[in-house]
């Protein structure tokens, strides 16, 4: 008998010819009254599948990515994982803590300029986490745990993080991240999956309705690191406070559009208290209907409009994902924050706890 697609047992061969520890992988289904549906893998946490309904009450799957573990093995752009421990760009693959510097991974060049992306080229996107299913009053969650060890790609201290995808009755997917450690570490989870609202394998996503609550973005330069600066939006293809097609500026000669190849973004979300739980992003696809706001407790969203999807990849539908067939809002600290003293800070010390909170609301118009 075939084992079904996402149950795989991962058996762990020591050198000494011994079984070590079995983890298993498999993937959970979250439900709600009102007919959505969430599917997760223990690999990497992905989100494999949202299952939401459009205008007119017709569900399809919104999320970009495979039908099978392997395919995510082989080869993904972080479809739907968790990203850790720091997602976004670290320049240089360096930074400086505690009087010491610590050298990461470097797995990523853009515009030849080598940096280290999240979090590394074994980062919590491509590990098995624990998994355990919970529930409460009108919410089914999936709760994901795991400790990150001591220099695992460069970082320091032993990092026990719980990860716990939760739907609500309310059409929610609210992810909750908590973090504690023993030694300072820079810390920025975030969830990177890949959307479009006509549902999976349904092309383009540049015909989206895009609007962000921020004033301000955080410039790059050629390498896709921040300069430090926080620019007003004003009058630039970053200004999404009024809402308009992703594609409106896009081939914008703008040298910022340039250097990402159209949106690849930090925004400086707009709040009157930091942490708080506000409405950073929306997006309405008219053909649907279909309406996704985002929330987050975090300073910033990278708004990625699929520009490094190129046709190579083909998808759970069958069909390939072609350049911006999907985007993604990655709620977070602002790249680069462990060199950028102005920047809101991404240190975890011991004794202290690290919560985050992102909310991807599904309603239609
Ligand atoms: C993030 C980055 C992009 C790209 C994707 C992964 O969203 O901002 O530049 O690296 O991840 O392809």
């Amino acid at each position: 008998m075939r084992a079904p697609p996402f149950l795989t047992l991962i058996c762990l061969v020591l050198f000494n010819g011994s079984l070590a520890v079995a983890q298993q992988i498999e993937t959970f289904q979250l439900k709600n009254d009102n007919g959505l549906k969430v599917e997760i893998t223990n690999y990497g946490g992905i989100i494999t599948k949202i299952i939401v309904p459009d205008r007119n009450g017709d569900f399809a799957d919104i999320a970009l990515g495979y039908n099978t573990v392997s395919e995510y093995q082989k080869a993904t752009p972080y479809f739907g994982a968790i990203i850790g421990r720091f997602g976004n760009r670290i320049a240089n693959g360096s930074f400086k803590l505690g009087g010491k510097t610590y050298n990461l991974v470097k797995n990523n060049e853009p515009n030849g300029i080598a940096c280290h992306l999240h979090g590394g080229t074994k980062g919590f996107d491509k590990v098995i986490w624990n998994a355990k299913r919970i529930n409460k009053k009108g919410e089914q969650g999936l709760t994901l745990t795991r400790r990150s060890p001591d220099g695992e790609e460069g970082y320091p201290g032993n990092l026990d993080v719980t990860v716990t995808y939760w739907l609500t009755n309310s059409n929610e997917l609210r992810i909750e991240y908590a973090a504690s450690t023993d030694k300072a570490t820079p810390l920025n989870l975030t969830n990177h999956s890949y959307f479009n609202l006509k549902g999976d394998g349904n092309g383009t996503i540049l015909d989206h309705i895009l609007s962000l609550n921020a004033s301000r973005y955080t410039p790059v330069d050629q390498g896709l690191i921040p300069t430090g600066e926080l620019a007003p939006v004003d009058n630039s293809p970053f200004d999404w406070r009024t809402p308009h097609s992703i594609g409106r500026d896009i081939d914008s000669t703008h040298p910022q559009i340039v250097y990402g190849l159209g949106h690849d973004h930090n925004f400086a979300l707009d709040k009157s208290e930091p942490k708080t739980l506000t409405l950073a992003a929306t997006v309405y696809e008219p053909t649907s209907g279909r309406v996704m706001e985002v929330l987050t407790t975090e300073p910033g969203i990278q708004f990625y409009s699929g520009n490094f999807l190129d046709g190579s990849l083909t998808g759970k539908s069958g069909k390939p994902y072609e350049f911006r067939n999907g985007f993604c809002l990655e709620t977070q600290h602002f790249p680069d924050s462990p060199n950028q003293p102005s920047f809101p800070s991404s240190i975890l010390h011991p004794g202290d706890e690290y919560t985050s909170t992102t909310i991807y609301r599904f309603t239609t118009k």
